[in-house]
Protein backbone atom coordinates (compact mmCIF):
# COMPACT_ATOMS: atom_id res chain seq x y z
CA UNK A 1 0.00 0.00 0.00
CA UNK A 2 1.01 3.57 -0.70
CA UNK A 3 2.16 5.56 2.14
CA UNK A 4 0.45 9.15 0.85
CA UNK A 5 -3.10 9.84 0.49
CA UNK A 6 -4.46 10.47 -3.39
CA UNK A 7 -3.69 13.43 -5.07
CA UNK A 8 -7.42 14.74 -4.27
CA UNK A 9 -7.43 14.35 -1.05
CA UNK A 10 -4.31 15.91 -0.42
CA UNK A 11 -5.19 18.94 -2.78
CA UNK A 12 -8.59 19.54 -0.62
CA UNK A 13 -6.50 19.19 2.70
CA UNK A 14 -5.33 21.89 2.00
CA UNK A 15 -7.76 24.10 0.44
CA UNK A 16 -10.13 23.03 3.46
CA UNK A 17 -7.24 23.77 5.58
CA UNK A 18 -6.47 27.38 4.26
CA UNK A 19 -10.15 28.19 4.10
CA UNK A 20 -10.81 26.87 7.72
CA UNK A 21 -8.19 28.76 9.65
CA UNK A 22 -9.32 31.73 7.53
CA UNK A 23 -13.03 31.48 8.53
CA UNK A 24 -11.49 31.33 12.08
CA UNK A 25 -9.78 34.13 11.60
CA UNK A 26 -12.82 36.47 9.87
CA UNK A 27 -15.45 35.01 12.41
CA UNK A 28 -13.44 35.84 15.45
CA UNK A 29 -12.15 39.50 14.22
CA UNK A 30 -16.31 39.79 13.53
CA UNK A 31 -17.43 38.26 16.89
CA UNK A 32 -15.01 41.00 18.73
CA UNK A 33 -15.75 43.48 16.24
CA UNK A 34 -12.36 43.72 15.15
CA UNK A 35 -13.89 44.42 11.45
CA UNK A 36 -14.03 48.06 10.50
CA UNK A 37 -17.79 48.65 10.68
CA UNK A 38 -17.41 49.45 6.63
CA UNK A 39 -16.40 46.44 6.00
CA UNK A 40 -18.63 43.85 8.15
CA UNK A 41 -21.20 43.26 5.86
CA UNK A 42 -18.18 42.15 3.09
CA UNK A 43 -16.79 40.41 5.24
CA UNK A 44 -20.05 38.57 7.27
CA UNK A 45 -21.03 37.63 3.14
CA UNK A 46 -17.73 36.17 2.20
CA UNK A 47 -17.49 34.22 5.66
CA UNK A 48 -20.81 32.69 5.33
CA UNK A 49 -20.21 32.06 1.52
CA UNK A 50 -16.80 30.53 2.08
CA UNK A 51 -18.11 28.65 4.92
CA UNK A 52 -21.02 27.33 2.57
CA UNK A 53 -17.92 25.69 0.47
CA UNK A 54 -16.31 24.20 2.74
CA UNK A 55 -19.57 22.03 4.03
CA UNK A 56 -19.54 21.31 0.02
CA UNK A 57 -16.01 20.19 -0.30
CA UNK A 58 -16.07 18.19 3.24
CA UNK A 59 -18.49 16.22 1.61
CA UNK A 60 -16.97 15.54 -1.61
CA UNK A 61 -13.71 15.09 0.47
CA UNK A 62 -15.08 12.24 2.75
CA UNK A 63 -17.08 10.74 -0.32
CA UNK A 64 -13.50 10.48 -1.80
CA UNK A 65 -12.01 9.10 1.46
CA UNK A 66 -14.01 6.12 1.08
CA UNK A 67 -13.21 5.46 -2.36
CA UNK A 68 -9.39 5.87 -2.19
CA UNK A 69 -9.04 5.41 1.70
CA UNK A 70 -6.18 6.40 3.97
CA UNK A 71 -2.87 5.25 3.78
CA UNK A 72 -2.11 2.99 6.71
CA UNK A 73 -0.35 4.48 9.84
CA UNK A 74 2.83 3.97 10.62
CA UNK A 75 3.40 0.30 12.43
CA UNK A 76 4.91 2.07 15.25
CA UNK A 77 1.73 4.01 15.93
CA UNK A 78 0.23 2.05 19.28
CA UNK A 79 -2.85 0.95 19.32
CA UNK A 80 -3.58 3.77 21.65
CA UNK A 81 -2.54 6.64 19.43
CA UNK A 82 -4.50 4.83 16.05
CA UNK A 83 -7.53 5.79 18.16
CA UNK A 84 -6.25 9.67 19.41
CA UNK A 85 -5.96 10.34 15.51
CA UNK A 86 -9.11 8.66 14.59
CA UNK A 87 -11.00 10.76 16.63
CA UNK A 88 -9.31 13.48 16.08
CA UNK A 89 -9.31 13.48 12.78
CA UNK A 90 -13.09 12.45 12.61
CA UNK A 91 -14.12 15.08 15.19
CA UNK A 92 -12.61 17.95 12.83
CA UNK A 93 -14.52 16.63 9.82
CA UNK A 94 -17.84 16.31 12.18
CA UNK A 95 -17.16 20.23 13.03
CA UNK A 96 -16.28 21.05 9.57
CA UNK A 97 -19.96 19.79 8.65
CA UNK A 98 -21.58 21.05 11.68
CA UNK A 99 -20.30 24.85 11.66
CA UNK A 100 -22.10 25.85 8.45
CA UNK A 101 -25.46 24.29 9.44
CA UNK A 102 -25.24 26.11 12.78
CA UNK A 103 -24.78 29.51 10.33
CA UNK A 104 -27.33 28.54 8.08
CA UNK A 105 -29.93 27.96 11.16
CA UNK A 106 -28.29 31.00 13.11
CA UNK A 107 -28.99 33.18 9.96
CA UNK A 108 -32.80 31.43 9.09
CA UNK A 109 -33.50 32.45 12.90
CA UNK A 110 -33.27 35.80 12.45
CA UNK A 111 -35.90 35.27 9.37
CA UNK A 112 -33.09 35.79 6.35
CA UNK A 113 -32.54 34.22 3.65
CA UNK A 114 -29.25 32.15 2.81
CA UNK A 115 -27.30 33.22 -0.52
CA UNK A 116 -23.85 31.91 -1.55
CA UNK A 117 -22.01 34.59 -3.52
CA UNK A 118 -25.09 36.33 -4.20
CA UNK A 119 -27.10 33.29 -5.65
CA UNK A 120 -30.31 32.61 -3.76
CA UNK A 121 -29.71 28.85 -1.70
CA UNK A 122 -32.34 28.64 0.36
CA UNK A 123 -35.42 31.28 1.38
CA UNK A 124 -36.07 32.57 4.26
CA UNK A 125 -38.02 30.08 5.87
CA UNK A 126 -39.05 30.30 9.29
CA UNK A 127 -40.35 33.28 11.02
CA UNK A 128 -37.50 35.59 13.58
CA UNK A 129 -36.73 33.16 16.36
CA UNK A 130 -34.44 35.17 18.53
CA UNK A 131 -33.98 32.50 21.11
CA UNK A 132 -33.11 29.69 18.53
CA UNK A 133 -30.58 32.09 16.89
CA UNK A 134 -29.28 32.69 20.12
CA UNK A 135 -28.67 28.98 20.77
CA UNK A 136 -27.25 28.15 17.43
CA UNK A 137 -24.89 31.48 17.20
CA UNK A 138 -23.77 29.89 20.71
CA UNK A 139 -23.01 26.49 18.99
CA UNK A 140 -21.41 27.99 16.26
CA UNK A 141 -19.48 29.90 18.54
CA UNK A 142 -18.11 26.93 20.60
CA UNK A 143 -18.01 24.76 17.93
CA UNK A 144 -15.40 27.53 16.75
CA UNK A 145 -13.62 27.21 19.61
CA UNK A 146 -12.97 23.54 20.11
CA UNK A 147 -12.13 23.39 16.23
CA UNK A 148 -9.67 26.02 17.49
CA UNK A 149 -8.12 23.11 20.08
CA UNK A 150 -8.92 20.59 17.49
CA UNK A 151 -6.51 22.02 15.08
CA UNK A 152 -4.03 23.13 17.82
CA UNK A 153 -3.90 19.07 18.67
CA UNK A 154 -3.44 18.01 15.50
CA UNK A 155 -0.72 20.14 14.95
CA UNK A 156 0.98 19.08 18.00
CA UNK A 157 0.66 15.33 17.61
CA UNK A 158 2.33 15.98 14.42
CA UNK A 159 5.33 17.54 15.66
CA UNK A 160 5.04 15.31 18.89
CA UNK A 161 5.50 12.31 16.18
CA UNK A 162 7.96 13.59 14.46
CA UNK A 163 10.23 14.55 17.73
CA UNK A 164 9.85 10.64 17.88
CA UNK A 165 11.29 10.60 14.47
CA UNK A 166 7.73 9.69 12.47
CA UNK A 167 7.45 12.01 9.50
CA UNK A 168 3.91 12.48 8.95
CA UNK A 169 3.78 15.21 6.73
CA UNK A 170 4.95 13.45 3.61
CA UNK A 171 1.55 11.26 3.55
CA UNK A 172 -0.36 14.85 2.62
CA UNK A 173 2.43 17.00 1.11
CA UNK A 174 4.15 16.53 -1.82
C1 LIG B 1 -16.56 25.54 8.36
C2 LIG B 1 -17.25 26.65 8.30
C3 LIG B 1 -17.24 27.75 9.33
C4 LIG B 1 -16.35 28.02 10.32
C5 LIG B 1 -15.07 27.26 10.69
C6 LIG B 1 -16.84 29.21 11.01
C7 LIG B 1 -16.20 29.79 12.10
C8 LIG B 1 -16.66 30.91 12.76
C9 LIG B 1 -16.09 31.43 13.97
C10 LIG B 1 -14.89 30.83 14.73
C11 LIG B 1 -16.79 32.54 14.32
C12 LIG B 1 -16.55 33.44 15.55
C13 LIG B 1 -17.28 32.91 16.74
C14 LIG B 1 -18.80 33.04 16.61
O1 LIG B 1 -19.31 34.15 16.74
O2 LIG B 1 -19.46 32.03 16.37
C15 LIG B 1 -17.82 32.73 13.32
C16 LIG B 1 -18.74 33.78 13.29
C17 LIG B 1 -19.81 33.84 12.43
N1 LIG B 1 -20.18 32.88 11.51
FE1 LIG B 1 -19.10 31.27 10.96
N2 LIG B 1 -18.00 29.63 10.41
C18 LIG B 1 -18.28 28.78 9.39
C19 LIG B 1 -19.37 28.82 8.55
C20 LIG B 1 -20.39 29.75 8.63
C21 LIG B 1 -21.59 29.76 7.81
C22 LIG B 1 -21.88 28.77 6.67
C23 LIG B 1 -22.36 30.79 8.23
C24 LIG B 1 -23.70 31.26 7.74
C25 LIG B 1 -24.48 30.60 6.91
C26 LIG B 1 -21.64 31.46 9.29
C27 LIG B 1 -22.07 32.59 9.95
C28 LIG B 1 -21.35 33.29 10.90
C29 LIG B 1 -21.73 34.59 11.43
C30 LIG B 1 -22.96 35.41 11.00
C31 LIG B 1 -20.77 34.93 12.39
C32 LIG B 1 -20.67 36.23 13.21
C33 LIG B 1 -21.31 36.10 14.53
C34 LIG B 1 -21.25 37.44 15.29
O3 LIG B 1 -20.95 38.48 14.71
O4 LIG B 1 -21.51 37.36 16.48
N3 LIG B 1 -20.45 30.79 9.52
N4 LIG B 1 -17.73 31.71 12.40
C1 LIG C 1 -0.53 23.88 8.43
C2 LIG C 1 -1.25 23.09 9.04
C3 LIG C 1 -1.49 21.60 8.79
C4 LIG C 1 -0.61 20.59 8.56
C5 LIG C 1 0.92 20.67 8.49
C6 LIG C 1 -1.39 19.38 8.40
C7 LIG C 1 -0.89 18.13 8.13
C8 LIG C 1 -1.61 16.96 8.06
C9 LIG C 1 -1.06 15.65 7.83
C10 LIG C 1 0.42 15.34 7.65
C11 LIG C 1 -2.07 14.76 7.84
C12 LIG C 1 -1.98 13.24 7.66
C13 LIG C 1 -1.93 12.60 9.01
C14 LIG C 1 -1.82 11.13 8.85
O1 LIG C 1 -0.81 10.69 8.34
O2 LIG C 1 -2.78 10.41 9.21
C15 LIG C 1 -3.30 15.50 8.06
C16 LIG C 1 -4.56 14.94 8.12
C17 LIG C 1 -5.71 15.65 8.36
N1 LIG C 1 -5.80 17.02 8.55
FE1 LIG C 1 -4.29 18.33 8.55
N2 LIG C 1 -2.72 19.68 8.56
C18 LIG C 1 -2.82 21.04 8.79
C19 LIG C 1 -3.97 21.76 8.99
C20 LIG C 1 -5.23 21.22 9.05
C21 LIG C 1 -6.43 21.97 9.29
C22 LIG C 1 -6.48 23.50 9.50
C23 LIG C 1 -7.45 21.08 9.28
C24 LIG C 1 -8.93 21.32 9.48
C25 LIG C 1 -9.53 22.39 9.33
C26 LIG C 1 -6.90 19.76 9.04
C27 LIG C 1 -7.63 18.59 8.96
C28 LIG C 1 -7.12 17.33 8.76
C29 LIG C 1 -7.92 16.12 8.72
C30 LIG C 1 -9.44 16.02 8.90
C31 LIG C 1 -7.03 15.06 8.47
C32 LIG C 1 -7.39 13.59 8.34
C33 LIG C 1 -7.34 13.20 6.90
C34 LIG C 1 -8.02 11.89 6.62
O3 LIG C 1 -7.53 10.86 7.08
O4 LIG C 1 -9.06 11.93 5.94
N3 LIG C 1 -5.54 19.88 8.90
N4 LIG C 1 -2.98 16.84 8.19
Amino acid sequence: MTDRYALPLRALHWIVAVLALCLILAGFALKFDIVPDALHHPVAFIHISAGLTVLLLVLVRLGLRFAYKAPALPESFTPQQRRATAVGQGLIYVLLIAMPVFGVIFIEAHGHAVSWFGLPLLPAFMAEDKPLAHLFANFHLWGGIALVVLIAGHLGALVWHKRQGVTLLPRMWG
